[in-house]
């Protein structure tokens, strides 16, 4: 499957899945193009060391409608069947979901459907969770709302600030990610209403 990425940031969970490719634990998995919306990002650099196609889509430049027709344009041009939201910290239109109806998938650094949002280590934090960890999941038209695909879990320690939950969860975002991306590229994935199920092999 073709798939395309959007970040707007250091990108390891693009590296993450790109690494996966690389290492040929992802079959299915093609990736085509880049899409940040802003410049000077790290992704950038990711994307260049790997040879893969990226654009940049000034997101402070335009409006919500106008980024993303250039996204579906770009995209569409590359034929994209699957998109990854790799650190992709803007909210994409009902347009841009319903074209690519149960083709995207997010990576969200809590375990949802608690903390969803911008701030989601802080949130686990503050409210005093005990465990946390990471939900890969295919995006909806909601804030972190989507099914379900996987999950994993962390504890957390009584001295636990948000950037030593935040690495602790970014190794496990490594790992699941490219999973599922895998699991929806190779159609193992059977959604009944939000419910996941993954096909046996
Ligand atoms: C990750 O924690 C991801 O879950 C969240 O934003 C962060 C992005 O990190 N949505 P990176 O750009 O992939 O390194």
């Amino acid at each position: 499957m073709k798939v395309g990425v959007m970040a707007s940031g250091r990108g390891s969970n693009f590296q993450a899945i790109i690494d996966a490719e690389l290492r040929k634990e992802t079959p299915d998995v093609e990736i085509i193009q880049l899409i940040v919306n802003k410049p000077e990002v790290y992704a950038i650099e990711r994307a260049k060391k790997n040879n893969i196609p990226y654009e940049i889509i000034d997101s402070s430049k335009m409006n919500r409608e106008e980024f993303d027709k250039e996204a579906i344009r770009i995209f569409e041009k590359k034929e994209i069947q699957i998109i990854v939201l790799a650190g992709f910290m803007r909210i994409l239109s009902p347009f841009f979901i319903n074209k690519y109806k149960n083709k995207i998938l997010n990576i969200h650094p809590s375990l949802l459907p608690a903390f969803p949002g911008a701030h989601a280590h802080r949130d686990t934090l503050k409210y005093g969770a005990k465990i946390s960890g990471c939900t890969a999941h295919i995006v909806d038209e909601g804030i972190d709302s989507g099914p379900i695909i996987l999950q994993s879990t962390v504890e957390i320690d009584r001295d636990e600030t948000e950037d030593s939950l935040s690495t602790k969860i970014l190794v496990h975002e490594h790992k699941i990610l490219p999973k599922a991306l895998q699991l929806l590229c190779s159609g193992k994935i059977v959604l009944d209403g939000r419910k996941v199920t993954i096909k046996p092999d």
